[in-house]
């Protein structure tokens, strides 16, 4: 299953994905609050295993990257080479499907030419619905990034916000966006928090560390109720 999994704050459901080497490359589900899974929605319309790390949901739509990165698993097996490469003839894609989909009937697909995104950052509806908005870095070369995927992977893959719930005031952005730091010139370790609301992400905590949090490492920011709830 992905590691970038998208809990609805309202509903408390879970959404997400899984993909493999062989059709369907791509299959999408959900969790109910309680944790029981829903039925599978296997993606046909996803022609050959593309590198699909990460994906967005809206209020009503789940929508997934197709990008020039590539899946090869069976030139690892059989050639002993890398099962991830890149195919620079194909055209990136994002595929927009209902949300709560039994099948994939009305998915569709856009072309998106030279927009392969490996994480996206939020996304949202407007006009209604009819548009759907979309933030995610943009891969700018693929061959650089097979090269130091570890650290492309966490140079937009650390930070993360956490809502403030305490003394809050219910803003979408009333919180904080918390992050490992690793200076490699000087091997200083430091976990920051940072006001999610100042326009430069001001520095309202930080934390030295003793050791060094692997790059590539993926967080989860559990909440002290959530955390007693699965006590319960
Ligand atoms: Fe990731």
């Amino acid at each position: 299953m992905t590691a970038h999994p998208k809990k609805d704050p309202i509903t408390g459901e879970l959404f997400a994905f899984r993909y493999g080497p062989m059709p369907p490359f791509v299959t999408y589900f959900r969790f109910d609050p309680a944790g029981n899974k829903g039925a599978d929605v296997p993606i046909f319309s996803v022609k050959q295993p593309s590198f699909l790390h990460d994906f967005a949901v809206t209020e009503h739509y789940a929508i997934f990257p197709e990008i020039q990165i590539v899946m090869n698993p069976m030139g690892m097996v059989v050639g002993g080479g890398s099962p991830v490469g890149a195919d620079p003839g194909m055209v990136p894609r994002l595929g927009v499907i209902p949300k709560y989909a039994a099948d994939e009937s009305e998915m569709r697909w856009f072309e998106v030419p030279g927009f392969n995104m490996m994480h996206s950052v939020n996304a949202w509806e407007e006009a209604g619905g009819e548009e759907i908005v979309m933030v995610a870095p943009n891969i700018l070369s693929i061959e650089h990034t097979l090269e130091r995927m570890e650290l492309i992977h966490a140079s937009v893959e650390l930070p993360f916000f956490v809502p403030d719930d305490v003394e809050g005031n219910g803003d979408e952005d009333d919180g904080y966006v918390v992050c490992y730091v690793h200076d490699e010139g000087t091997g200083d370790n430091r976990f920051v928090v940072m006001d999610a609301q100042s326009p430069e992400l001001d520095i309202v905590a930080e934390v030295q560390l003793p050791s060094r949090v692997p790059y590539g490492f993926h967080g989860l920011f559990v909440t002290k109720a959530e955390l007693r709830s699965q006590h319960q």
